[in-house]
């Protein structure tokens, strides 16, 4: 497994030289408790000097869902890490645990069994107001199918995130300006997210993940439903994120998007299949796109 290699700029770097020093006969499990880790400025160097070089590390993790006495077990015994400003992307098959390993890192589902750790402390016992304490200040979720809230406007869906993050009316009203116009959204802004087309419930579910800049984005099939235009905003935002230092997570089944990654982990049947750099080769001067080409 290669280390982290974040694009966060000096900050990052440094952080990660200073992790990696630091972590030699670290005790895994956090020093520190819920406490330090819900500490505010997710994004803000630079971290606890204590901190892991990932961002985000699993081991063991597995997911069993029971339904009517029967055990679907969607996550198997996985072992992934996302560094500091790192972008990620997980591929598999329909019904391979993607989706369900996203909620799980993400505290939206409780893990069967393993360990999560987040900036160097162990999440996975967080309480579920520590969960959602946690994903307020360091996470931004864009789920599959959107929950986005119905009874809001577009513009109060990007902004709320802000304001429970302690953002004053005017910094959330900024930022909620910015994403809208990024994402081509600003004639959406009064509409209620049911007169929306899918491609543009997506766009509004991103820039609400994105709202409070989070140290770590999940991202699950955000171009699923998106037009080749639509596709190419949503991909030119993420790779702004990634040039901010924000580290990305992101479910895919496009290979356009998965090439954006530095890494791609691939599941099947709840499994780590694959995790394998991407290799960008130079761009040829006929004007060809990038080829992707994945290492083992
Ligand atoms: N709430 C649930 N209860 C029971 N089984 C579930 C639940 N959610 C997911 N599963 C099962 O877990 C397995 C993994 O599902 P998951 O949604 O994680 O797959 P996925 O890789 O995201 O698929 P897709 O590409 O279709 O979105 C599937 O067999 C699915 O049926
Ligand atoms: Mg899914």
């Amino acid at each position: 497994m290669s280390e982290p290699k974040g694009r966060g700029g000096a900050w990052t770097e440094e952080r990660l030289r200073r992790g990696k020093a630091s972590s030699q006969g670290a005790p895994e499990a956090s020093e520190h408790g819920e406490k330090a880790l819900l500490a505010p400025g997710g994004t803000t160097p630079p971290y606890p000097p204590e901190a892991s070089p990932w961002l985000l590390k699993t081991r063991g993790l597995a997911k069993v869902y029971r339904s009517d006495g029967v055990a679907v077990e969607a996550v198997r015994g996985v072992d992934i890490e996302v560094g500091i400003g790192e972008f990620v992307a997980i591929m598999g098959p329909s019904g391979s645990g993607k989706s369900t390993l996203l909620h799980v890192v993400g505290g939206l589902e409780p893990a069967s069994r393993g360990q999560i750790w987040l900036r160097g402390q162990r999440v996975d016992q967080l309480s579920t107001a520590g969960w959602a304490l946690l994903r307020r200040r360091h996470i931004g979720f864009v789920f599959q199918f959107f929950n986005l809230l119905s009874n809001m406007t577009v513009a109060d869906n990007i902004e709320l995130p802000a304001l429970l993050a302690g953002a004053t009316v005017r910094q959330a009203r900024k930022r909620r300006e910015e994403l809208l116009a990024e994402l081509g959204l600003t004639e959406k802004a009064s509409a209620a997210p049911a007169r929306l087309s899918g491609g543009e419930q997506q766009r509004v579910a991103l820039a609400r993940a994105l709202a409070n800049e989070p140290s770590l984005l999940l991202a699950d099939e955000p171009t699923g439903n998106l037009d080749s235009t639509n596709t190419r905003d949503v991909l030119r935002l993420l790779r702004r994120t990634h040039d901010n230092g924000q580290a990305i997570l992101l479910v895919t089944h496009d290979a356009r998007v998965a090439s954006l990654a530095d890494r791609v982990i691939s599941l099947f049947d709840g499994m780590v299949a694959d995790d394998a750099p991407v290799v960008r080769l130079p761009r040829p001067v006929n004007g060809l796109r990038d080829v992707l080409e994945l290492k083992g």
